[in-house]
């Protein structure tokens, strides 16, 4: 494993700049600044520009919506519930114009969330995505129909102090980022060939 700092081939300030906390402030994202995330991710590009995501979000100011997404969260993730907005993405299973599985949706989807990735971290603000949530409750609270299906949840916010986390996730909040060696991960010409 290596951490980003060991990496010393340069790559955009935006992709290194990005990491998922756990500890966000309670300072406010502005409806805008989320209109923006959005417009990020709806530029992305997509098999036969379908457009397969949709987003759900919700603003910690608006309880009852912010809830409904809060209680679609496993326990582990419960420290989401301090992001100042949280969001849920969600795959279009068909395409639009003959009704075909589209085999790439999921990957379109994720195609789009990074793209509000960036966005994000170029607005000084921090997005943790999360697998861990129940999507059938997803479906049925959110009123998500047939024929789509959530994919991943994100938290929103401003990066908040590590102290306000409980000691296990403190520990993780400050461990440096990790990745595989690139030569684990690219071959060139042929598989395994480096
Ligand atoms: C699809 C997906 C699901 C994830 N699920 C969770 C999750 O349920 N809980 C969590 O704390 N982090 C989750 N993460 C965050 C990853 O653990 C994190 O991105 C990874 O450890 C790399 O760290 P970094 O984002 O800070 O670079 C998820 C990330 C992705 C992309």
């Amino acid at each position: 494993m290596e951490t980003s700092t060991e990496n010393n081939l340069k790559i955009h300030t935006l992709i290194e700049q990005r990491w998922s906390p756990r500890a966000f402030s309670d300072r406010p994202v502005r409806e805008e600044q989320l209109e923006a995330l959005f417009e990020a991710a709806r530029w992305a590009p997509s098999a036969m520009n379908e457009q397969p995501w949709r987003f759900i979000y919700a603003t910690s100011d608006n309880r009852e919506s912010f809830e409904r997404l809060a209680n679609c969260l496993v326990a582990g993730n419960s420290w989401a519930k301090n992001a100042a907005a949280l969001f849920i993405t969600v795959a279009k299973k068909s395409y639009d114009f003959n009704g075909n599985p589209n085999g790439h949706a999921w990957h379109d989807v994720g195609l789009a969330t990074g793209n509000l990735l960036l966005q994000a971290t170029d607005l000084g603000l921090h997005v943790h995505l999360m697998g861990g949530f129940d999507a059938a409750k997803a479906r049925e609270v959110l009123g998500i129909p047939e024929g789509f299906e959530p994919v991943s949840m994100g938290a929103v916010g401003y990066v908040g102090e590590p102290e306000s986390l409980p000691e296990n996730l403190r520990e993780r909040e400050l461990a440096p980022r990790v990745r595989k060696p690139l030569n684990e991960l690219v071959f060139k010409g042929h598989w395994e060939q480096k």
